[in-house]
């Protein structure tokens, strides 16, 4: 069984995170979105929340489950026997960053493999921190994240 994580902050998910993660789940047998902490990122949500947020959305997907945790993401892989890690890319923009991530979590395990997905074009724009900040303001998120979200997250935000 080819199984694979996807990991992220997810403060909040987007429609650019379900797009990857229904693509995804097409891909391997068993996809698992992993809510970690980014050291360098100040939340918004708090943990609990955000996977309460992407559970809310992945129920129609039989093969994709949803878990928090707090540590490296190779000792989280390891602990659930998972060898690939798919990220999304937006733009060149991401591609420093997120090479960075790939080749320190090879270096810390050479077993596991980063892959990565290309970003549908619609969502090439959007970010996590772009909607946090267009609620803020009373801006409109429809049609960034999921419709079922929008009212959650809006209130939320604001
Ligand atoms: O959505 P993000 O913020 O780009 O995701 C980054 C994340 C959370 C995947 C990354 O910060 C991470 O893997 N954090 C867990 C700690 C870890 O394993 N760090 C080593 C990789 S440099």
């Amino acid at each position: 069984m080819k199984k694979a994580v996807y990991p992220g902050s997810f403060d909040p998910i987007t429609n650019g995170h379900l797009d990857i993660i229904e693509r995804a789940s097409k891909l391997f047998d068993e996809l698992t979105v992993a809510v970690l902490v980014n050291p360098d990122k100040k939340g918004m949500f708090d943990i609990d929340e955000r996977v309460e947020l992407i559970k809310k959305v992945i129920a129609q997907y039989d093969n994709v489950n949803v878990v928090s945790f707090n540590g490296l993401l190779i000792d989280f892989m390891n602990k659930n026997d998972i060898d690939v890690i798919v990220k999304g890319l937006r733009a060149v923009s991401d591609f420093e960053y997120e090479l960075q991530m790939a080749l320190m979590n090879n270096k810390l395990d050479a077993t596991k493999e980063t892959v990565f997905m290309m970003t549908s074009a619609k969502y090439s724009f959007l970010s996590s921190s772009a909607v946090k900040q267009v609620a803020k303001f009373g801006g409109c998120i429809e049609g960034l994240v999921p419709d079922e979200l929008v009212e959650l997250i809006s209130k939320r935000v604001k």
